[in-house]
């Protein structure tokens, strides 16, 4: 069999993709349910249709383009990632594992190959948790992680909620019918960059990730007291960003008290009411990062910050109300599928290292009802955002996707 991947093609349709952007090239900027999301994803599918893949969608917008294999009663084979993108983010997070497991499907197809197993490739939904503060809310649904009521109580900014916004999106039917029945797929792999140094500095073009740290996310809400900037003297003040500020320190230092480089604690929102410089913070919002690998000590962090927030709460008189949006194990790799990678590298003379991925993906929620693997390429940092794609390693997701 002789896989051949069209880079040319590949290349051009990951900056046609690109081009569905709310922010000015070279950024990207894809929210779930925006215009430029419903744009972006009619494009992939229409890919997919060229394809010749089937394609379907579910309740929550994940989509599912398949190439029927021979058998099509065995579960298939899953390959994926997601098109959402935050607020400037770069070109290849996400899309490199969509458009590039639709490669390699097409380079199956060129190769005359005909697959007993299906081959699915899978846009999840909301990857990112820009609009709904949780991430993964795709995969969560689809892996019956995620409360089908907690789901639904589920709103954005400005208090719409998932229903409402599937309904404008055209995703009509009941979100307990998102789970995928037991055994869909016999296996999972995610092609994605790195989002990290690694790759890039060992000059190794590929990782392939063993297990995926455990994420949580927390939101605070911290409320103080009002007042003008001028006429309210500092003795009597209730400061509510004051106090954000000192909880923002306390992530820090809870992360580095661990002693562990794995342990990483952030702080990435901070809205602050009402937002003027000649009034007094009353009431700030803010949203917390913190991850693992090991999750004992992921969750340690998580009580020192609790602890830190009761502390400030009572020195700086204001009320601190904390919220643990998700809390998440972490994910093991498939130790089968991680041997098939390392053989197809071999095959393919290119180096290749095992890693953990610190960042989350789609795939850690997939690890709960599939065996699963991602494949890493170095996200080069003088190109976009920091991020890039080499071309060659779809050949091995090709090869390996290909469970006759
Ligand atoms: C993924 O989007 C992450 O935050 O790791
Ligand atoms: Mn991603």
């Amino acid at each position: 069999m002789t896989l051949t991947i069209n880079t040319a093609q590949l290349s051009s349709e990951l900056e046609t993709l690109a081009s569905f952007s709310d922010a000015p090239a070279p950024a990207v900027t894809r929210v779930i349910f925006s215009e430029t999301d419903h744009l972006a994803r009619a494009y992939v599918k229409d890919l997919c249709a060229n394809a010749g893949l089937t394609v379907r969608e579910d309740a929550v917008g994940n989509t599912f383009a398949r190439w029927i294999g021979t058998d099509p009663t065995l579960p298939a084979i899953g390959t994926g990632s997601h098109i959402d993108a935050i607020p400037n983010a770069g070109r290849y997070d996400g899309t490199v594992g969509v458009l590039g497991g639709l490669e390699a499907i097409r380079a199956l197809q060129r190769s005359g190959v005909r697959a007993r197993r299906s081959i699915e490739l899978l846009l999840f939904m909301s990857e990112e948790p820009t609009r709904f503060g949780i991430g993964c809310l795709g995969s969560r649904l689809l892996s019956g992680t995620l409360a089908v009521v907690r789901a639904a109580a589920l709103k954005d900014k400005e208090g719409k909620s998932l229903n409402e916004w599937r309904a404008s999106a055209g995703f009509y039917g009941a979100l307990d019918g998102v789970a995928l029945p037991r055994e869909y797929y016999a296996g999972f792999v995610e092609l994605h960059i790195e989002q990290g140094p690694l790759l890039e500095q060992h000059g190794t073009p590929l990782g392939i990730v063993t297990a995926i740290a455990a994420p949580a996310s927390l939101r605070i809400w911290v409320e103080g007291e009002g007042g003008h900037a001028g006429a309210v003297l500092m003795p009597e003040r209730r400061d509510a960003l004051c106090a954000a500020a000192e909880i923002t320190l306390a992530v820090e230092s809870a992360a580095k008290a661990t002693g562990a480089a794995d342990t990483v604690g952030t702080t990435g929102v901070c809205d602050v009411f009402p937002g003027a410089i000649n009034s007094i913070p009353v009431r700030v919002r803010l949203e917390i990062d913190v991850r693992d690998i090991d999750e004992a000590r992921r969750n340690s962090v998580l009580a020192h910050i609790q602890t830190s927030c009761d502390e400030i709460a009572t020195r700086r008189r204001v009320t601190v109300r904390t919220e643990m949006i998700n809390a998440d194990p972490p994910a093991q790799c498939d130790s089968k599928i991680i041997d098939a990678l390392e053989r197809g590298a071999v095959k393919h003379s290119l180096a290749s290292e095992r890693m953990v991925s610190r960042a989350y993906h789609d795939s850690l929620f997939m690890a709960r009802v599939a065996p699963v693997a991602m494949l890493f390429i170095p996200a080069i940092k003088e190109k976009c955002s920091s991020l890039d794609h080499h071309a060659t390693p779809l050949l091995i997701a090709a090869s390996t996707a290909d469970d006759r």
